[in-house]
């Protein structure tokens, strides 16, 4: 796998497409392992974990699990603008039902505790979080997410559904952004 360049920033090979299913697959064992009801409610906060979630909504097979998407951003470039802007909100009836938050990343935090702020108003069942990658010396606000497929260090990536600037979401990998020398 070679480097690539976008945007005037290098990005090198962090973790392979292999990695990736072999931590979805994981993942999906253990919410299986902990619902308790057949018909979990996955929600999906765009833009970035649309890639993430179609991989594990389709591990996750439950019977009678169900999907919806939401829309939060946060990011201008490769910083936190510390905002979140809520874009597009919710319309399912959550009360009673056990929700799962899908996240590409959780990195200061800001936007998960918004949106579990937000959910636990509407009287949910329980609210898990599912993120595939998680920088937890980043970590601001809330908690740690309840399942996390990577532990990473306070480096930018891409790649997976993650963007540079809506740039390099269709690639198959995740890279990193190269120390600069
Ligand atoms: P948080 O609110 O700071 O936890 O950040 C949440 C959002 O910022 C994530 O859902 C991503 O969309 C974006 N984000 C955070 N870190 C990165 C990164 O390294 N690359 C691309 N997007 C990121
Ligand atoms: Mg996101």
């Amino acid at each position: 796998m070679a480097d690539i360049t976008i945007n005037g920033l290098t990005f090198e090979p962090y973790i392979t497409r292999e990695m990736i299913a072999e931590q979805v697959k994981r993942v999906a064992g253990e919410i299986k392992r902990d619902c308790e009801g057949d018909n979990p409610l996955f929600l999906c906060v765009l833009n970035g974990s649309f890639v993430f979630a179609a991989d594990l909504f389709r591990a996750c097979d439950f019977l009678n699990a169900e999907i919806t998407f939401i829309r939060f951003k946060s990011y201008e470039g490769t910083t936190s603008t510390g905002v979140v802007r809520e874009i597009m909100g919710l319309n399912e009836d959550i009360s009673g039902r056990e929700v799962i938050i899908i996240e590409d990343i959780v990195d200061t935090g800001v936007t998960a505790k918004q949106l579990r702020d937000m959910l636990a108003e509407h009287n949910p069942k329980s609210v898990k979080m599912a993120t595939l990658l998680y920088k937890p010396a980043s970590l601001k606000q809330g908690s740690a997410p309840e399942y996390v497929g990577f532990e990473i260090p306070s480096k930018f990536i891409l790649g997976y559904g993650l963007d540079l600037d809506g740039k390099c979401r269709n690639l198959p990998d995740i890279y990193v952004l190269k120390e600069q020398k």
